[in-house]
């Protein structure tokens, strides 16, 4: 009696345990599974934040450009209608690096064929702004230019065929360019003419002593502007000619 009693007890004790051990592996079963789970999804969730951060960042990114090619488009067409030929200047001299970004302007003219057959000669030397004031009728305001901008065509660089004086339109593109440069930039500038008055070459030449194969095409004085010189409305609606003549 008493040994099937302990037998009965050792057999329930055996189940109970053997239930336990079942019921602890389903529940790491489980456990793992949630773990599992929940990893999965904080993957999904981290995923899903570096998704939503990356598309509000391009999106802004967006916006911003847009902005700025909307502020850009203002200020340009404020640079075009505000340019003006500037001959009274402060006494502030021009910095270096602004007479480098007109140059740089300059060189992002158009050119036919691309051959940008320009030179661009900086002078910020007194006695040479001077000594060119003093031979060039037209360009008296360089005594009191801080600085000058000469644009030269390079007879090496330039086109010799029939296209040959294609470099003196890539140098007005240039020259242009400096100009609305200058404008953008709080700068005042004016185009005064060597090409094609040989006397007047003559002088840029001598004083810049420049080689044969360098011809000045102008002298741009390059100022602070007082505030004296205005931009001019040279809006002509006859000038407009749509479809035919
Ligand atoms: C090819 C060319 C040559 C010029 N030559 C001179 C010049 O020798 N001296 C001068 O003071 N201005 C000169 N200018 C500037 C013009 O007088 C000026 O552009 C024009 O009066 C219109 O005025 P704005 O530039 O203020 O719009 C020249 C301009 C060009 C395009």
């Amino acid at each position: 009696m008493g040994l099937s009693f302990f037998i009965l007890l050792k057999i329930k004790i055996i189940n109970i345990t053997a239930d336990f051990s079942y019921f602890c592996k389903q529940k790491l079963k489980i456990m793992k599974t949630r773990n599992i789970l929940i990893a999965v999804l904080a993957i999904l969730l981290g995923i899903a934040v570096i998704l939503i951060i990356l598309f509000a960042q391009t999106t802004k990114k967006e916006i911003d450009i847009k902005e700025e090619i909307k502020m850009e488009e203002q200020d340009f067409t404020k640079v075009i209608f505000e340019r003006k030929s500037v001959r009274n200047y402060t006494e502030a001299a021009v910095e270096k690096e602004k007479l480098e970004k007109l140059m740089r302007a300059g060189m992002a003219a158009p050119s036919a064929r691309n051959l940008q057959p320009w030179e661009f000669i900086a002078v910020t030397e007194r006695s040479i702004l001077d000594e060119m004031a003093d031979g060039l009728p037209y360009c008296k305001m360089l005594t009191k230019a801080p600085a000058a901008i000469i644009v030269c065509g390079n007879m090496e660089k330039a086109a010799t065929d029939v296209d040959k004086s294609y470099w003196v339109q890539d140098c007005a593109a240039a020259s242009q360019n400096i100009l609305l440069a200058a404008e953008a930039t709080g700068l005042g500038a004016v185009w005064t003419a060597a090409f094609p008055y040989q006397e007047r070459m003559d002088v840029v030449i001598k004083t810049l002593n420049l080689p044969e194969h360098i011809i000045p095409l102008n002298v741009i004085p390059v100022g602070y502007p007082t505030g004296k010189d205005k931009a001019k409305d040279k809006f002509k609606p006859e000038n407009i000619h749509w479809e035919k003549w």
